[in-house]
């Protein structure tokens, strides 16, 4: 049987052959936890942005869409609370010598009695036959419910710790639970401290007028610091959104799990202000349509679940991820946070200038609430990609490995093969490309036999291959074929625009959110 780890590693190898991502500066050993995405992984981020920003934006009269500074004014970080607070605890094993995040390691080690639990379910699964009932199971086996209860006060304990700075409780935790180094196997662990994720850079020629900055490591602050000036060129009434997409940078303790987590990322974000008192409900309504968006693209109901924060970050009084079940387990693909009015507020009292909304109902100002979203663009393709990726048995006894990146996002739609290389085909390839390219991606291939032209596109994740042959020449007429049925048809050289179309809009994949 394949292990997780081993479809992890063909994820990444697959991404590097086909065009999608490699390590950064590669040719000199690379960076940790720092990426590249090649030509078909650069189509792909776009076509994920693309559709988070027409879903954000465009679907919303009352969303408006910003592109601030990677670099801010250094006090903007003190007010949000970075400076004191943006830190993880570490711990180094004195053995290995490797740096660990303290509460990454506890909640592996939930995770792999999560994974018992999920090893009983399919044992009993099994047994039982049709008459299995899941949730039933799950309520009343003994054994789960130990498992289950055993998870959720080590959570429960990690959360507490955390949240009241007990940095000595979170070491006895992993004392207790007798959690070792992956590397040396050894449980010789020093003391957990505090560490501050964010990269410190300089701005100015000399080094005694330089001041220092941040790289920002969300783009939020933009957002907040741009409120007012987005509210009243809009002249924007409460509710409403500012969304941004871009580049934010942690230094990250524990960098692996290849685009996972990383150094220097994107993210997706977008503030929704709104009157005190009302965060819960637009909380709800955000996760509802956040959730939406993701089964939009059907990737499958059963790959996301929601799971509410024990430990709040320190701008939080709720906050929700949505889980995504990824090669090595359900882990955040995104964030629903509510803020409360601690940015806005808080930028009021560093910046001495009023942050307010005047509300024309109420006829009265005050510090709007906000309810944030914020999902990595790179853990979104990380999502994608990695449930696309398919190793299919066929009827006639071959496998055939088949990339099936949903059609609205992937990098090419099209493929345009003329079967042989004479009798006219490639030109006829040719028009047909010259009167696609101004809607779509396509591409042409004409080297080797159709067939393996064909398994190259599906490995590449391209979802129609448009083949010109000698019928084409008498009737005008050309075959299409489907990425994932492999069903081919024969239709009108002039219909294969709008065929294409009616499988990759935008319109067509997000209207599933109605
Ligand atoms: N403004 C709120 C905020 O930044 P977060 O939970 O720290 O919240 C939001 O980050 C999202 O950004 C995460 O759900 C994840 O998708 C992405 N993200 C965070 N750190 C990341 C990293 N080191 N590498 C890749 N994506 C990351």
């Amino acid at each position: 049987m394949v292990n997780q780890e081993d479809i992890f590693k063909k994820v990444i190898s697959h991404a590097k052959e086909y065009g999608y991502v490699v390590q950064s500066s590669e040719i000199y050993d690379g960076l940790s936890a720092v990426y590249d995405y090649t030509q078909n992984g650069a189509e792909l981020k776009k076509n994920i942005k693309e559709y988070w920003w027409k879903a954000m934006v465009q679907m919303h009269e009352n969303i408006v869409g910003i592109d601030a500074a990677i670099f801010m004014h250094p006090t903007t970080w003190k007010a949000s609370g970075h400076v004191d607070a943006f830190n993880d605890p570490l711990i180094d094993n004195k053995d290995s010598k490797k740096r660990y995040r303290a509460d990454v390691l506890v909640e592996d080690y939930v995770a792999r009695i999560e994974a018992k639990i999920d090893k009983e379910v399919q044992k009993a699964s099994k047994r039982f036959g049709e008459t299995f009932d899941k949730n039933q199971f799950l309520k009343t086996n003994p054994r789960v419910l130990g498992y289950q209860e055993k998870a959720e006060s080590i959570l429960k304990r990690l959360g507490r710790s955390l949240e009241a700075e007990d940095l000595a409780d979170v070491k006895n935790l992993i004392e207790e639970l007798e959690i070792a180094c992956p590397v040396s196997g050894s449980k010789n662990w020093t003391d957990v401290k505090q560490f501050n994720l964010m990269f410190g850079t300089k701005l100015g020629a000399s080094a005694e007028n330089a001041t220092d900055l941040y790289l920002r490591p969300e783009t939020a602050q933009g957002i907040f610091v741009n409120f007012l000036n987005v509210q009243k060129s809009g002249r924007l009434k409460i509710p409403f959104g500012i969304a941004q997409i871009g580049k934010a940078f942690r230094n990250e303790i524990v960098a692996r799990q290849f685009i996972f987590r990383m150094r220097e990322f994107e993210q997706m974000e977008m503030q929704y202000f709104i009157k005190p008192g009302t965060q819960i409900e637009w909380y709800e309504k955000w996760k509802e349509l956040r959730m939406k968006w993701h089964l939009s693209l059907g990737m499958g109901e059963e790959n996301y679940r929601f799971h509410d924060h024990e430990k709040l970050a320190h701008y939080a009084d709720a906050a929700s991820d949505i889980e995504f079940r990824f090669p090595f387990g359900f882990k955040e693909l995104e964030g629903i946070h509510s803020r409360t009015d601690f940015d806005l507020a808080s930028h009021e009292k560093y910046s001495g200038k009023k942050l307010q909304y005047f509300d024309p109902e109420l006829n009265q100002n005050y510090v709007p609430y906000v309810v944030e979203t914020s999902i990595g663009v790179d853990r979104m393709f990380l999502a994608v990609f990695s449930n696309s990726l398919k190793e299919e048995e066929l009827e006639n006894g071959t496998t055939r490995i088949v990339l099936k990146i949903p059609a609205v996002l992937a990098p090419t739609k099209a493929a345009v093969l003329p079967l042989i290389k004479k009798d006219g085909l490639p030109e006829i390839a040719h028009k047909i490309i010259d009167d696609l390219k101004w809607d779509f991606n396509v591409i042409y291939d004409e080297k080797d036999a159709v067939g393996r032209r064909y398994r190259r596109q599906d490995a590449a994740g391209t979802p129609f291959c448009i083949t010109v042959d000698h019928q084409t020449l008498e009737d005008e007429t050309v075959t299409i074929r489907h990425r994932d049925s492999m069903e081919q048809m024969r239709i009108a050289v002039s219909a294969v625009n709008e065929t294409i179309a009616n499988e990759v809009a935008i319109k067509h994949w997000l209207k599933k959110m109605e």
